[in-house]
């Protein structure tokens, strides 16, 4: 099967592309990506010679090179390319709009011109907005976004659902809570404290930090997106969630623990301006369908997530230089690997 990914080179898409080219060798798959700030070839390094993987660097808003890249003939695309940290969306949302929802447009309408027969589109819970206590939102939700992030995102799902209706594309809708692992990029919670109490630097928390998010190890995300291409129902929307969620402070100690730093290095800052307080979902139609279960615990992700923080001290430390912007130019431009170079 030829499959296409959007946003390959981000947090989720490489760990995805890593999975499927470890344990699903009937896949061929391409990582169309823009190599945004969050676009990094060096989570690929060691399988960019792979025969069943490729790299081609397009923007999912240039109907242009979509329409060029989906007439290689694609089996199922799945479709990850978006502006993804709720803070940058604060101070700028016109990226948010442009790819998450122009760009949703513009790989859906390509899907249908060449007749892709499965797409996977890739949500997030946050469309549903915050949920109250002690409830958890089920797939028929009323769609409440509070970020321009969040209302990007709610906005793609809409134009996927209109190409459902309209076109009977075949799409499924995954929205997940929030993934943690390998290779995220150190602006998101989890890594942006690691790296911050490595070097024993503060670690701002938001508000009073008792904001709760439902953890997800990203290995276990790969998997549900796997399950989805293979087996979910087009047309259909799926929560998927591990089902546990925890406060920030409680994240942050038991990080803290982890390694072996001190609590006073916590230090509250003002809050985000209309931080969601709660993320909670239903799951259990995902579960059950596609009997898919996360196999990973908070505990052992997180202790996993920290060794490979530490592992990979000079990934990160690129990452919070910058200097990762040029392994795509070392690699790619100067070895002619380009759009350009595409279908030769
Ligand atoms: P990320 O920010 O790590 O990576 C995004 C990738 O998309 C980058 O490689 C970037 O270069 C690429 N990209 C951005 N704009 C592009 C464009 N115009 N054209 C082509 N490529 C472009 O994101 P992530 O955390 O891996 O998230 C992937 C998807 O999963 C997103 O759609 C996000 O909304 C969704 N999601 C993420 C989480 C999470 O916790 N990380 C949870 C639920 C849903
Ligand atoms: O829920 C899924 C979403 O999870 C995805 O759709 C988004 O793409 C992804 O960025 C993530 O959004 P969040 O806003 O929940 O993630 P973030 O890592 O930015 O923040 C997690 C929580 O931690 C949130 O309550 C804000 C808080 N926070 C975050 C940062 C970066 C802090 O307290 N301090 C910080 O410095």
């Amino acid at each position: 099967m030829k499959v296409l990914v959007t946003g390959g080179a981000g947090f989720i898409g490489s760990n995805l592309i890593h999975l499927m080219l470890a344990e699903a060798p009937d896949l061929e798959i391409t990582n169309l990506d823009k190599l945004t700030y969050a676009g990094n070839l060096e989570n690929l390094a060691d399988v960019a010679d792979s025969s069943r993987y490729r790299f081609v660097q397009a923007d999912v808003a240039d109907a242009n090179a979509v329409d060029r890249i989906l007439a290689d003939g694609f089996d199922a695309v799945l479709h990850l390319a978006a502006e993804t940290h709720v803070d940058r969306s604060l101070e700028d949302a016109a990226p948010f709009l442009r790819t998450n929802v122009l760009g949703t447009q513009v790989l859906l309408e390509a899907v249908r011109r060449h007749g892709v027969k499965r797409m996977v589109h890739i949500s997030t819970d946050e469309v549903y907005g915050s949920a109250p206590p002690d409830a958890s939102f089920d797939e028929s939700a009323a769609l409440l976004p509070s970020s321009p992030y969040s209302a990007s995102k709610a906005a793609a799902d809409l134009l996927v659902f209109s190409y459902v209706h309209t076109f009977g594309l075949p799409v499924v809708i995954l929205r997940c809570t929030n993934n943690y692992g390998p290779y995220q990029f150190p602006e998101k919670l989890i890594p942006l404290m690691i790296a911050n109490a490595l070097e024993d630097r503060p670690l701002p928390v938001y508000g009073d930090g008792l904001q709760a998010r439902d953890w997800i190890h990203v290995e276990d995300y790969s998997r549900a997106i796997l399950a989805a291409l293979r087996a979910g129902r087009a047309g259909e929307i799926y929560n998927v969630s591990a089902g546990r969620p925890r406060t920030n402070l409680e994240v942050i100690r038991t990080l803290l623990a982890l390694l072996g730093k001190p609590e006073s290095l916590i230090t509250f800052v003002q809050d985000r301006p209309g931080h969601d307080r709660r993320y909670a979902l239903d799951s259990s139609k995902f579960r059950d369908e596609l009997g898919w279960a996360a196999r990973r615990s908070f505990e052992e992700g997180l202790a996993a997530t920290v060794e490979w923080n530490r592992a990979n001290a000079a990934w990160l430390e690129r990452c919070r230089s910058g200097a990762y912007r040029d392994y795509y130019q070392r690699h790619y431009v100067d070895r002619g690997k380009t759009l350009a170079s595409w279908q030769g």
